[in-house]
């Protein structure tokens, strides 16, 4: 906060967040993840390492996983935000959410939100991936805990169960 409670170089977005227009002024400078938590108190995006390289941050653009630390929010524009609190509808987790719980899929669940709206990402492009797909789409993901083998069982359990029409 700037002199006499002034911020200069203030801007004021409205962004499309979970389906919702949220209004926040800031820094256009400043990032989407810091936006998401610190502002719009969606605690549920992590901060990692803030520059890019463990992708606990992700969040969906336009159904793109986007690293949200890397984002700033004047860039965001009419885009489509998706947190990690957007991906239940009406109490129902999603298939990748369900998934993630049925396979054990974390420890400390640091990584998992980014994990999952990377995976969510990932099935929205292909649906029935490879396994070398999987790895490819997730390699950027960091999991201190090591979870990697069970975080790979449940996006094979999420594809087959989006086929059987079970979950999103
Ligand atoms: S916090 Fe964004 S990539 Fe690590
Ligand atoms: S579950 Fe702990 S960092 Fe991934």
């Amino acid at each position: 906060m700037g002199w006499l409670g002034l911020e200069f170089g203030m801007g004021d977005f409205v962004l499309d967040v979970n389906g919702a227009p949220l209004s926040v002024s800031c820094s256009p400078d400043e990032t989407l993840l810091s936006v998401l938590r610190n502002r719009l108190n969606l605690t549920g995006t992590k901060y990692g390492c803030g520059e890019g390289k463990c992708a606990a941050c992700t969040v969906l653009m336009d159904g793109q996983a986007t690293r949200s630390c890397l984002t700033t929010v004047d860039s965001v524009g009419k885009a489509k935000i998706v947190t990690i609190e957007g991906l239940e509808r009406n109490g129902r987790l999603s298939a990748v959410q369900e998934a993630f719980l049925e396979e054990g899929a974390f420890q400390c669940g640091y990584c998992t939100s980014g994990m999952i709206l990377g995976a969510t990402s990932l099935l929205h492009e292909h649906p029935h991936p490879t396994d070398s797909q999987i790895v490819e789409a997730m390699e950027g993901h960091v999991c201190r805990c090591g979870t990697y083998p069970r975080i790979v069982e449940a996006v094979k359990r999420a594809s087959r169960s989006q086929t059987q029409g079970v979950g999103r």
